[in-house]
């Protein structure tokens, strides 16, 4: 959990004055100057930025079909020893508050990506596989500065295009790349059509009644071959 530091003061404790009168510089204090920083994932950090992306997906996992983040911890793992993925880190403090995740080439046996997609329309994706921000800063910028890194990474080396996947009823993550100029692509829409429910096993049936003598009853005439 990201906790906010105390805002420090802008006058140290040994320049104030002893007048016991308040002075204006005890109220007024500097605002906390908190920068963000960028860097590469090392093992060291699996298992509190896994932590973190369960906290940041908790929400957006409950509205949505797909999974919006990596589906186990074992492929999160193994991902950090994949060469084509890059794992960026961001923190303010010692405390995480961005993750960003991208690959230069389609991975992995789950998928559903066609790469022949992109090469037949001279498209050099770099594919975002996960962006998130700590909900205790979001709208803070972290997600522009961390598009804005993966915008760089693009550049420099030679990718043409983002493409990333995000659910349609993920309206804060969907507002934000399309005001960002991504536009939606060719691409697959959940859709569910409803049967009507009818339970598999008959309901009881009423039985013919007993005949006098105990015999079956006779069979009818056309039944007779
Ligand atoms: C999508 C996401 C990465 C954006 O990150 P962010 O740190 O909020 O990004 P920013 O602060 O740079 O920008 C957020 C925008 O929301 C606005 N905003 C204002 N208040 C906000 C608030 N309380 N919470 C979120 N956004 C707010 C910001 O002003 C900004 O508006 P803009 O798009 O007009 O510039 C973040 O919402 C997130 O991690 N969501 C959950 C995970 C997720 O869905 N990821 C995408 C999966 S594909």
């Amino acid at each position: 959990m990201a906790r906010r530091r105390k805002a420090p003061s802008a006058v140290p404790p040994a320049a104030r004055t002893d007048s016991s009168e308040p002075s204006l510089d005890d109220d007024v204090q500097a605002p906390p100057v908190e920068a963000i920083r960028v860097r590469r994932m090392h093992r060291r950090d699996l298992n509190r930025v896994w932590e973190f992306l369960k906290l940041v997906f908790r929400n957006v996992n409950r509205q949505t079909v797909e999974y919006q983040r990596p589906r186990s911890k074992q492929r999160f793992e193994e991902q950090y020893d994949d060469e084509g993925i890059e794992q960026l880190v961001f923190e303010v403090g010692a405390d995480i508050v961005g993750y960003a995740e991208c690959a230069f080439e389609v991975t992995g046996s789950d998928n559903w990506i066609n790469p022949r997609y992109f090469d037949t329309r001279d498209m050099r994706p770099l594919f975002v596989e996960e962006l998130a921000s700590h909900p205790d800063y979001q709208g803070r910028g972290v997600g522009s500065f961390m598009l804005e890194q993966l915008q760089h990474l693009a550049r420099i080396r030679g990718c043409t295009h983002l493409v990333l996947e995000v659910a349609e009823n993920n309206k804060t993550a969907l507002a934000f790349y399309k005001k960002r100029a991504f536009q939606k692509l060719d691409a697959a829409i959940f859709m569910a059509q409803k049967i009507p429910n009818e339970p598999e096993l008959l309901p009881p049936r009423t039985l013919n009644p007993r005949h006098a003598d105990g015999a079956p009853p006779p069979l009818e005439p056309d039944a007779e071959r």
